[in-house]
Protein backbone atom coordinates (compact mmCIF):
# COMPACT_ATOMS: atom_id res chain seq x y z
CA UNK A 1 0.00 0.00 0.00
CA UNK A 2 1.26 3.39 -1.00
CA UNK A 3 1.42 5.61 2.21
CA UNK A 4 -0.11 8.83 0.95
CA UNK A 5 -0.55 11.89 2.62
CA UNK A 6 -3.90 11.67 3.08
CA UNK A 7 -4.11 7.93 4.83
CA UNK A 8 -1.00 9.15 7.25
CA UNK A 9 -3.12 12.21 8.20
CA UNK A 10 -6.41 9.67 8.55
CA UNK A 11 -4.41 7.18 10.98
CA UNK A 12 -2.73 10.60 12.68
CA UNK A 13 -5.89 11.70 13.78
CA UNK A 14 -7.27 8.18 14.97
CA UNK A 15 -4.47 7.81 16.99
CA UNK A 16 -4.50 11.03 18.54
CA UNK A 17 -8.49 10.79 18.90
CA UNK A 18 -7.68 7.36 20.80
CA UNK A 19 -5.05 9.63 23.05
CA UNK A 20 -7.50 11.93 24.13
CA UNK A 21 -10.28 9.40 24.63
CA UNK A 22 -8.04 7.34 26.56
CA UNK A 23 -7.00 10.48 29.08
CA UNK A 24 -10.86 11.94 29.43
CA UNK A 25 -11.59 8.22 30.61
CA UNK A 26 -10.95 9.20 33.93
CA UNK A 27 -9.31 12.71 34.14
CA UNK A 28 -9.61 13.20 38.13
CA UNK A 29 -10.63 9.74 39.78
CA UNK A 30 -13.90 8.74 40.62
CA UNK A 31 -15.61 11.49 42.17
CA UNK A 32 -14.81 14.17 40.33
CA UNK A 33 -17.48 16.29 37.94
CA UNK A 34 -16.27 14.15 35.12
CA UNK A 35 -17.16 10.75 36.97
CA UNK A 36 -19.62 8.47 35.21
CA UNK A 37 -21.50 9.29 38.62
CA UNK A 38 -21.62 12.64 38.68
CA UNK A 39 -22.67 12.28 35.41
CA UNK A 40 -25.44 10.48 36.09
CA UNK A 41 -26.49 12.69 39.04
CA UNK A 42 -26.53 15.73 36.70
CA UNK A 43 -29.22 13.55 34.06
CA UNK A 44 -31.06 11.72 36.32
CA UNK A 45 -34.59 12.96 36.49
CA UNK A 46 -36.19 15.44 38.48
CA UNK A 47 -39.01 13.31 39.80
CA UNK A 48 -38.08 10.00 40.96
CA UNK A 49 -41.26 7.94 39.61
CA UNK A 50 -42.76 5.50 42.54
CA UNK A 51 -44.76 3.28 42.06
CA UNK A 52 -47.94 2.29 44.51
CA UNK A 53 -47.09 0.15 47.53
CA UNK A 54 -43.31 0.64 47.40
CA UNK A 55 -40.82 2.27 49.34
CA UNK A 56 -39.97 5.71 47.95
CA UNK A 57 -38.01 7.14 50.02
CA UNK A 58 -38.07 9.72 52.92
CA UNK A 59 -39.31 12.89 51.02
CA UNK A 60 -42.60 10.57 49.61
CA UNK A 61 -43.12 9.88 53.10
CA UNK A 62 -42.70 13.41 54.42
CA UNK A 63 -45.09 14.82 51.79
CA UNK A 64 -47.70 12.48 52.94
CA UNK A 65 -47.00 13.68 56.43
CA UNK A 66 -47.50 17.17 55.23
CA UNK A 67 -50.72 16.89 53.14
CA UNK A 68 -54.10 16.58 54.12
CA UNK A 69 -56.83 19.19 54.70
CA UNK A 70 -55.75 22.91 54.95
CA UNK A 71 -57.40 24.71 57.57
CA UNK A 72 -59.80 27.21 57.34
CA UNK A 73 -57.61 30.37 57.14
CA UNK A 74 -55.15 28.62 54.64
CA UNK A 75 -57.67 28.38 52.08
CA UNK A 76 -59.19 31.91 52.85
CA UNK A 77 -55.97 33.39 52.51
CA UNK A 78 -55.28 31.46 49.01
CA UNK A 79 -58.25 31.02 47.22
CA UNK A 80 -61.04 33.60 48.67
CA UNK A 81 -58.97 36.83 50.13
CA UNK A 82 -58.53 37.93 46.44
CA UNK A 83 -62.41 38.93 46.24
CA UNK A 84 -63.53 38.99 49.94
CA UNK A 85 -60.10 41.12 51.54
CA UNK A 86 -61.44 44.02 49.05
CA UNK A 87 -64.95 43.38 48.18
CA UNK A 88 -64.57 42.91 44.23
CA UNK A 89 -67.43 42.00 42.66
CA UNK A 90 -69.58 42.98 45.26
CA UNK A 91 -68.40 40.22 47.50
CA UNK A 92 -68.89 40.58 51.27
CA UNK A 93 -66.10 41.80 53.01
CA UNK A 94 -64.19 39.74 55.71
CA UNK A 95 -64.06 41.46 58.71
CA UNK A 96 -66.64 43.63 58.14
CA UNK A 97 -69.91 42.95 60.67
CA UNK A 98 -72.50 44.83 58.32
CA UNK A 99 -71.63 43.20 55.32
CA UNK A 100 -71.90 39.39 56.74
CA UNK A 101 -74.42 39.90 59.37
CA UNK A 102 -77.62 39.40 56.82
CA UNK A 103 -75.53 36.15 55.32
CA UNK A 104 -74.81 34.89 58.71
CA UNK A 105 -78.91 34.75 59.30
CA UNK A 106 -78.91 32.59 56.24
CA UNK A 107 -77.43 29.73 57.91
CA UNK A 108 -74.21 28.24 58.03
CA UNK A 109 -75.42 25.31 55.65
CA UNK A 110 -76.74 27.74 52.68
CA UNK A 111 -73.75 29.86 52.93
CA UNK A 112 -71.54 26.78 52.38
CA UNK A 113 -74.02 25.19 50.14
CA UNK A 114 -73.49 28.30 48.31
CA UNK A 115 -69.86 28.50 48.40
CA UNK A 116 -69.63 24.95 46.58
CA UNK A 117 -72.20 25.21 44.17
CA UNK A 118 -71.53 29.70 43.50
CA UNK A 119 -73.68 32.05 44.16
CA UNK A 120 -74.73 35.08 41.76
CA UNK A 121 -70.88 36.91 41.11
CA UNK A 122 -69.57 34.02 44.07
CA UNK A 123 -67.77 31.49 42.24
CA UNK A 124 -68.36 27.64 42.62
CA UNK A 125 -65.54 26.38 44.92
CA UNK A 126 -64.29 30.36 44.81
CA UNK A 127 -62.50 29.11 41.85
CA UNK A 128 -60.61 26.43 44.07
CA UNK A 129 -60.60 23.72 42.23
CA UNK A 130 -58.46 21.67 44.33
CA UNK A 131 -60.51 22.52 47.26
CA UNK A 132 -62.56 20.04 49.08
CA UNK A 133 -65.90 20.62 50.35
CA UNK A 134 -64.72 20.07 53.71
CA UNK A 135 -61.96 22.40 53.02
CA UNK A 136 -64.29 24.98 51.24
CA UNK A 137 -66.54 24.97 54.36
CA UNK A 138 -63.33 25.36 57.22
CA UNK A 139 -62.87 28.71 55.09
CA UNK A 140 -66.74 30.18 55.21
CA UNK A 141 -66.41 29.14 59.07
CA UNK A 142 -62.94 30.77 58.87
CA UNK A 143 -64.64 33.75 56.76
CA UNK A 144 -67.44 34.28 59.51
CA UNK A 145 -65.84 33.52 62.54
CA UNK A 146 -63.90 36.62 61.41
CA UNK A 147 -66.56 38.79 60.64
CA UNK A 148 -68.86 38.50 63.45
C1 LIG B 1 -64.05 36.00 42.03
C2 LIG B 1 -64.38 36.56 43.32
C3 LIG B 1 -64.67 35.63 44.47
C4 LIG B 1 -63.88 34.64 44.99
C5 LIG B 1 -62.50 34.19 44.50
C6 LIG B 1 -64.60 34.10 46.12
N1 LIG B 1 -65.79 34.72 46.27
FE1 LIG B 1 -67.19 34.32 47.70
N2 LIG B 1 -68.39 35.76 46.92
C7 LIG B 1 -68.09 36.56 45.85
C8 LIG B 1 -69.19 37.48 45.59
C9 LIG B 1 -69.24 38.52 44.50
C10 LIG B 1 -70.17 37.17 46.57
C11 LIG B 1 -71.55 37.84 46.73
C12 LIG B 1 -72.56 37.06 45.88
C13 LIG B 1 -73.96 37.65 46.07
O1 LIG B 1 -74.38 37.77 47.23
O2 LIG B 1 -74.60 37.93 45.07
C14 LIG B 1 -69.64 36.12 47.39
C15 LIG B 1 -70.31 35.53 48.46
C16 LIG B 1 -69.81 34.53 49.25
C17 LIG B 1 -70.49 33.95 50.37
C18 LIG B 1 -71.88 34.34 50.87
C19 LIG B 1 -72.91 33.54 50.11
C20 LIG B 1 -74.32 33.90 50.53
O3 LIG B 1 -75.19 33.02 50.43
O4 LIG B 1 -74.56 35.02 50.97
C21 LIG B 1 -69.69 33.00 50.90
C22 LIG B 1 -69.99 32.11 52.08
C23 LIG B 1 -68.49 32.98 50.10
N3 LIG B 1 -68.59 33.92 49.11
C24 LIG B 1 -67.42 32.14 50.33
C25 LIG B 1 -66.28 32.11 49.53
C26 LIG B 1 -65.19 31.20 49.78
C27 LIG B 1 -65.14 30.17 50.88
C28 LIG B 1 -64.26 31.47 48.84
C29 LIG B 1 -62.92 30.79 48.63
C30 LIG B 1 -62.87 29.35 48.60
C31 LIG B 1 -64.77 32.54 48.00
N4 LIG B 1 -65.99 32.90 48.47
C32 LIG B 1 -64.10 33.07 46.91
C33 LIG B 1 -66.92 36.55 45.11
C34 LIG B 1 -65.87 35.69 45.30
Amino acid sequence: MKLTMKTFAVIALLASAGAIAGTLEHPFGQNSVFSERALEERIAPVGAVCVEGEECGSAAAAEQVASGPRSGSDVYNSACAGCHASGAAGAPVVGNAGDWAPRIGKGMSTLVTHAVDGFNAMPAMGLCMDCSRDEIKAAVEYMVAESK
